[in-house]
């Protein structure tokens, strides 16, 4: 089976993007900067991290810029925003949103195939921002563990779910290590490529240890169909025998059974 040509387009081709590492990075101790819970008072604090970011992107793709408008309702009561605040300066923020169950775009229950009766369970992961400077303090998974422990508490959701683009490795790699595994890979968003990754609060998922596959991260082709067969992404591993430094033809998605 090969990967759905939507709108007529063209499946998107391999690239080798390069990882152009920032040019200088802040290291922070734990006692430099508090996580929290955002009010409405850092809207515009985050509408310019959030630019800042979308500017810097190597790949525009990667991201779906959010107006200030849909960005307050996760400020609200369809959701919460927790940032890093460091010297009174928010140098990153994760989105959560509780998706109405008949938002085509955003409950990903959706296209996950979910029962009706349980899209109101689903919660998302949304949009995860840090200032290049202060990358690599792994603020995306400690914030996520922070959203995932605060989502679990409110006892209303029982599926987390998440977008996330092939080429952004960087969240991908966090999403793994937040727990989440990779169910579905389709276009979102006009067109945009995008892995649904999904997380059950009820249920751990058990995999055979014996029956996996490692695809390169780029062959869209032989990972939709795993996925079909009902296989999950489950991790990335660097193959160093593989062509070209820094390159995604390096990276290898690992795909699982289920038990
Ligand atoms: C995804 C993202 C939030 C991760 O940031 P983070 O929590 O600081 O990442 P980590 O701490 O796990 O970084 C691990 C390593 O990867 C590097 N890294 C992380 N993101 C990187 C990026 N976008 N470009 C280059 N290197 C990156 C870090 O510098 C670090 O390197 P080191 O081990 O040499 O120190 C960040 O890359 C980002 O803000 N990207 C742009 C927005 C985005 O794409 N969001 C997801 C879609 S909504």
């Amino acid at each position: 089976m090969s990967f759905p040509d939507i709108n007529g387009k063209l499946t998107e081709k391999l690239i080798k993007s390069v990882i152009i590492p920032p040019k200088s990075k802040i290291v922070l101790s734990d006692k430099s900067y508090q996580i929290k819970i955002l009010g409405i008072n850092y809207l515009d604090q985050i509408m310019e991290l959030h630019q800042l970011i979308i500017d810097r992107l190597i790949r525009k793709d990667t991201l779906e810029p959010f107006t200030t408008e849909f960005m307050k309702e996760h400020l609200g009561n369809k959701g919460f925003i927790i940032g890093a605040d460091y010297g009174k300066k928010l140098i990153a923020f994760r989105n959560v949103y509780f998706p109405d169950i008949n938002e085509k775009e955003w409950n990903l229950g959706i296209d996950l195939g979910f029962d009706e009766s349980i899209l109101h369970k689903v919660a998302n992961l949304q949009m995860v921002c840090v200032h290049p400077v202060y990358r690599g303090n792994s603020l995306a998974l400690i914030m996520n563990g922070n959203a995932i422990r605060i989502i679990k508490s409110l006892g209303k959701y029982d599926h987390i779910c998440a977008t996330v683009s092939p080429y952004n490795y960087w969240n991908l790699r966090i999403l793994f290590d937040s727990g989440f595994v990779v169910k579905k890979l389709t276009t979102k968003y006009n067109g945009k490529l995008r892995y649904i990754v999904h997380r059950n609060l009820k249920e751990t998922q058990r995999f055979d240890p014996v029956c996996h596959e490692s695809v390169v991260l780029t062959d869209f082709t032989k990972q939709y169909e795993l996925l079909n067969k009902g296989w999950y992404g489950t991790g990335l591993i660097i193959n160093n025998e593989s062509a070209g430094p820094n390159s995604y033809e390096k990276m290898l998605f690992v795909f699982c059974k289920q038990t």
